[in-house]
C-alpha cells in the first residue's frame, strides 16, 4: 500500500458505522460489525472506506459534535476495535479514512464547559465570543431551517458564542495558536494509529474576519496548508479530502498549488447530474465541467451522487432549484434547508434505468467516485425520521426481521414497504445477476479495469442535446461513453473520426460505431475502441 497517488483513481464508499452492522445485539452498528462485513466491500470492489464520526459525542448532529477527539464512543467499540478494523481493511488492500471535524466541537466538550464557566480559563479563548450578536453581520446561516443566527447567548458565560452549524456546535477559535496545535495533534493521533487520511468536515469556516463572508479566508487556507505540510513530512501517502460546498473557482483554491488538499468533493457537478436528468438535456453537466479549471497533477475530485446529508441545491440557480424540488421532492417534508433529504433510489422513483444511468455518469466521468452505503442495493429512506436521519437507516443485509443488521432492536425505525429489507437486501441481490448490486459491481470493476477512466475527457458531438457523450482516454486506451438522459429513444450522430469498431463493455459484444447510433430511453454504453481503431 505504498502508491503515493492511490487516491487519484480509487473507488470510495461512505459508511455510517452506526447503521452498517451491529455485532453485539444492542441495536447499534459498531466497529466489529463493520469489520465482519469487509469481505462484502472487497467483493463490491471499493478501494477506500470513509467512516462517519465515531468519536464520543452527545450526538446532537450524529457525531459531528465531538466531545473527545482522542476516543471512540463506547457504543461503537474501543480504540482496539478500530485498530483491528484498520488492520483488517489493509489486509484486504482497502484503505480507510475518517471524519476530521476541525471547525467546531460539541458544547459538551470539556473545553467548552471550561470556557463558559470561567472567563479566565485557558479554554475561554478556544472559542469565539462576543458581547452582542452583531459581529460578522450578514454571514449566511447554513442550517437555516433551525438556526436563526450564527450567535447564541450562553447564560453561564455571559456572552454570545459563534457557531456556523447547530448552536450545540460552538466554533473553535483558530486565531488561538493552542487550538491550531491541538488540532495538529488530533491529526497525528489517528494517522499514527494507521488511518489513511481524513474527510475534513467544513474546512471553509475556520477563521472569521469582520467585513467578509467568513468563508475560505486566506488564514483558513494557510492553516490547512500547515496540516498538509505536517502530513507530508510525517505521514506521506495519507490524504485530506475537502468538504467545501463552493463554486469551482473557489473550490479549486483548496487544491492551490497541490500543497493543500489532495481531494475535494465536486459539489458543483453533483446537482447538475440530477438537473440534466430532470431536463433530459446534457448541457448543465457539460457547462459545469467546462467551467471547472484544471487541477494540479497530484490532486483529484471526488464525485458523488448522494451522501449522509441532504442533496444540497446551494450550487444551482433559483429556477433550477424549483425544477429539482418539483421533480425530486414533491412533498414538503422531503425538503431540508436548500436540499432534498432523500436517498438515491426514491429520488429516482426506483427506476432502475435512471439509477443505472446516473451511476454510469458517476463511474465514467473524471474524478474518484464515492458511493453512499446502501445505494448500491437501491435502499430507501424513512421520512418519518427528522433532519437527515431518514437517509441513515440500517443497512439491509438479508430478509430477516431487521434486515440482518441486528439481532436486537435497531436504534432507529428501519425503512419499510417498497424499499424495506424484504424487498431489497444484499443477500438476495448477490444471488441474482440481474440485480442492481450486480450492475453497480460491474461498473466498479470496469472502472478499475480500464486506465482510460483515470485519463483525459473529451466531449464527443452527437448533434443531440439529450445525449451526453465523451471519450475517456489514457495511454492509447480509448473508451467512448454515451448516455441518453431523456425518457424517449434518441439517436446520436457520430462524426467519421469516431466511426470505428469497438466492444460494448457491458454486453461484451462487438459494437460498430456508425454514423447514427440509436439509444434506448435512459440507456448508457461504454464502448472500448479496438486498439487498431485508435491508431
Ligand atoms: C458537514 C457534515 O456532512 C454534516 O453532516 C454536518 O452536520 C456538518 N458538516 C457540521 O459538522
Amino acid at each position: 500500500m505504498t502508491a503515493p497517488l492511490w487516491y487519484k483513481n480509487a473507488v470510495f464508499y461512505e459508511i455510517s458505522v452506526r447503521a452498517f452492522k451491529d455485532s453485539d445485539g444492542d441495536g447499534v452498528g459498531d466497529l466489529r460489525g463493520l469489520t465482519e462485513k469487509l469481505d462484502y466491500l472487497q467483493t463490491l470492489g471499493v478501494d477506500c472506506i470513509w467512516i462517519m464520526p465515531i468519536y464520543p459525542s452527545p450526538r446532537r448532529d450524529d457525531g459531528y459534535d465531538i466531545a473527545d477527539y482522542y476516543g471512540v464512543d463506547p457504543v461503537y467499540g474501543s480504540l482496539d476495535d478500530l485498530k483491528t478494523l484498520i488492520d483488517a481493511t489493509h489486509q484486504r488492500g482497502i484503505r480507510i479514512i475518517m471524519d476530521l471535524v476541525l471547525n467546531h466541537t460539541s458544547d459538551a466538550h470539556p473545553w467548552f464547559q471550561a470556557a463558559r464557566a470561567d472567563r479566565n480559563s485557558p479554554y475561554r479563548d478556544y472559542y469565539v465570543w462576543n458581547d452582542d450578536d452583531q459581529k460578522y453581520a450578514g454571514v449566511r446561516i447554513i442550517f437555516s431551517d433551525v438556526e436563526k443566527s450564527n450567535w447564541s447567548w450562553d447564560e453561564k458565560a455571559g456572552q454570545y458564542f459563534w457557531h456556523r452549524f447547530y448552536s450545540t456546535q460552538p466554533d473553535l477559535n483558530f486565531d488561538n495558536p493552542r487550538v491550531q496545535e491541538e488540532m495538529l495533534n488530533v491529526v497525528r493521533f489517528w494517522l499514527e494509529m494507521g488511518i489513511d487520511g481524513f474527510r475534513v468536515d467544513a474546512p471553509t469556516y475556520l477563521f472569521e474576519r469582520e467585513g467578509t463572508n467568513c468563508e475560505s479566508l486566506p488564514e483558513t487556507h494557510a492553516y490547512l496548508k500547515r496540516i498538509r505540510r505536517m502530513i507530508d513530512s510525517e505521514f506521506p501517502g495519507a490524504i485530506m479530502l475537502a468538504e467545501s460546498n463552493q463554486w469551482p473557482r473557489e473550490l479549486i483554491q483548496y487544491f492551490d498549488q497541490g500543497d493543500e488538499f489532495h481531494m475535494a468533493f465536486n459539489f458543483p457537478l453533483m446537482p447538475r447530474i440530477f438537473l440534466a436528468l430532470a431536463q433530459g438535456q446534457a448541457s448543465s453537466i457539460k457547462k459545469i465541467l467546462n467551467d471547472t479549471p484544471a487541477i494540479p497533477a497530484n490532486c483529484q475530485w471526488t464525485t458523488f451522487l448522494r451522501n449522509h446529508d441532504e442533496l444540497t441545491l446551494e450550487m444551482v440557480t433559483d429556477e433550477e432549484r424549483q425544477l429539482m424540488w418539483q421533480e425530486y421532492a414533491p412533498e414538503p417534508q422531503m425538503i431540508l434547508n436548500l436540499g432534498i433529504r432523500r436517498r438515491l433510489a426514491p429520488i429516482l422513483n426506483n427506476d432502475r434505468r435512471k439509477i443505472e444511468l446516473v451511476n454510469s455518469l458517476l463511474f465514467s466521468l473524471p474524478g474518484s467516485p464515492i458511493l453512499y452505503y446502501g445505494d448500491e442495493i437501491g435502499m430507501g429512506d424513512n421520512l418519518n425520521l427528522p433532519d437527515r436521519y431518514g437517509v441513515r437507516t440500517p443497512m439491509q443485509w438479508d430478509d430477516s426481521p431487521y434486515g440482518g443488521f441486528t439481532t436486537g432492536a435497531p436504534f432507529t425505525e428501519p425503512v419499510q414497504g417498497e424499499y424495506g429489507s424484504q424487498k431489497g437486501n444484499v443477500a438476495d441481490q448477490l444471488k441474482s445477476p440481474n440485480s442492481q448490486l450486480w450492475a453497480i459491481r460491474k461498473m466498479i470493476s470496469l472502472r478499475k479495469q480500464y486506465a482510460a477512466f483515470g485519463g483525459s475527457l473529451e466531449w464527443v458531438e452527437t448533434g443531440n442535446p439529450a445525449v451526453l457523450s465523451y471519450m475517456r482516454e489514457k495511454d492509447g486506451e480509448s473508451i467512448l461513453v454515451l448516455n441518453n438522459l431523456s425518457a424517449v429513444a434518441q439517436s446520436a450522430h457520430i462524426s467519421t473520426a469516431y466511426q470505428k469498431t469497438g466492444r460494448d463493455l457491458f454486453s461484451n459484444q462487438s459494437a460498430a460505431i456508425s454514423e447514427q447510433l440509436n439509444l434506448d430511453p435512459y440507456s448508457y454504453h461504454w464502448i472500448k475502441l479496438l486498439p487498431s481503431a485508435t491508431s
